[in-house]
């Protein structure tokens, strides 16, 4: 079954449309953003116009932090009940996305239910009225503008978990304007042209088979190698921050993983590290991505050699003193991610772990938050993941 019901409005005049779509709920809109980005580049003055002007009111729900915690949630449940919520209006990046999905599923459970025991450990459905969600994005990586996934972090626990809500939960709406992003700080741009990045690797690097959805990918990945090139050297490069937007939209709203198992432990890692360190999400990813792949390419050769070939022009001939030969996969593989690692460090990308404040004091830690998955080339052990960790180093 494929079903996605976010409507996207995409492009420069993309917030004339919040109007129309504010007709289609109540009164009472929760305003919900981050820590303040949106003051700063006048988008809330703009939005909040557009609600005055419908004659909403306007509850505001702010602070929302990257990588929201669970106590933020319980406190955006509270703001959500009291204002009699018609429309959750998320203003922001994935966290502010995550965020308004997490309150929306949660603001009619019963009171003596917990919703991160609900939705967040034991990733049940949500079987209550949620409240309609709206996005307005403002900064670009997780997708979480037409997906269902709601990330929250319990920091008493250092438990960072994701909950992949179904169609209900998915933004009614998203407004996509790429001018929005341009204030986006350059480490956290880089750190979402990233995230995109391995969320189309989590889901292409599993199953062996001749799948459309791989080259979809394939064609996806091509466009935001292109694309952040430029967007690193002039931020306010248009076409480029619209296919950066577009890939990452199209990246993980469940259309690519269409026929295929998925994999998902680079994010399984990264989340165990965020839980620990509260480090840029994106920047996790980047930071064990290389070890990884080193590490589980022989159990999927054959399309590391594909990825190498297709999206980063490796050939699959070389040259001796003139003379031509045929590379091995292994060779070809590997010239793959060595492409990738160059990409990585031109556009900035955090490449260490210890350079997001890991020591080995914070393993244990690490290794107890990490789920091991079985969807892609090899499933790990905790020592795999230990080896991993020290290569990152
Ligand atoms: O809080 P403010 O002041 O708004 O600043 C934010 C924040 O500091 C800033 N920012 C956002 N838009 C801006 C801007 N600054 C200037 N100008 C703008 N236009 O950027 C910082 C990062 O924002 P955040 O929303 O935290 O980033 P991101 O979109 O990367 O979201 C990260 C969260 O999403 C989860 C991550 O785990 C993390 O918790 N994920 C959600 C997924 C999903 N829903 O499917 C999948 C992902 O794999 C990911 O796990
Ligand atoms: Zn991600």
């Amino acid at each position: 079954m494929y079903y996605n019901p976010t409507k996207l409005y995409f492009g420069k005049d993309s917030l004339d449309y919040l109007k129309e779509e504010l007709n289609n709920y109540g009164n009472n809109v929760v305003l919900i953003y981050g820590g303040g980005s949106v003051k700063k580049n006048g988008i809330y003055d703009k939005v909040v116009e557009i609600l005055k002007s419908c004659g909403k009111n306007i509850i505001e729900d702010s602070g929302v932090m990257s990588n929201p915690t669970l106590d933020k949630l319980y406190d955006g449940i509270r703001i959500a009940r009291e204002a009699k919520a018609d429309l959750l209006l998320a203003l922001g990046g994935g966290s502010v996305i995550d965020y308004a999905k997490g309150v929306s599923a949660s603001v009619n459970l019963p009171f003596n239910v917990d919703p991160w025991k609900e939705y967040y450990l034991e990733f049940n459905e949500c079987t209550v009225k949620p409240i309609p969600v709206g996005a307005i994005l403002t900064m670009v990586g997780t997708g979480s503008e037409m997906n269902g996934g709601s990330v929250i972090t319990n920091t008493k626990d250092k438990i960072k978990n994701g909950k992949v809500f179904d169609s209900n939960l998915y933004p009614k709406f998203t407004i996509l304007n790429p001018e929005f992003t341009y204030t986006v700080p350059r480490y956290q741009m880089v750190a979402g042209i990233f995230d995109i990045m391995s969320h189309i690797m989590e889901q292409y690097f599993s199953d062996n088979d001749d799948n459309t959805s791989d080259y979809i990918m394939e064609g996806l990945m091509r466009s935001l190698i292109a694309s952040s090139k430029i967007a690193v050297k002039n931020p306010t490069d248009y076409d480029a921050r619209s296919n950066i937007m577009w890939t990452a939209t199209w990246a993980l709203n469940t259309l690519v993983a269409k026929g295929k198992t998925e994999d998902w432990e680079v994010h399984m890692i990264g989340q165990a590290i965020s839980a620990v360190t509260n480090a840029t999400h994106g920047m996790t990813l980047s930071a064990v991505s290389l070890p990884y792949y080193y590490h589980v390419m022989p159990y999927g050769l054959p399309k590391f050699k594909r990825f190498a070939m297709n999206v980063w022009n490796v050939s699959p001939f070389g040259k001796n003193a003139g003379a031509i030969y045929a590379k091995t996969d292994t060779e070809i593989a590997k010239e793959g991610l060595l492409m990738m690692s160059e990409w990585m460090r031109e556009i900035g990308l955090v490449m260490h772990i210890s350079d997001l404040g890991v020591t080995p004091n914070n393993f244990d830690a690490i290794l107890n938050a990490t789920i091991l998955l079985d969807g892609g080339y090899k499933k790990l052990s905790k020592e795999d993941v230990l080896n991993i960790l020290n290569a990152s180093m």
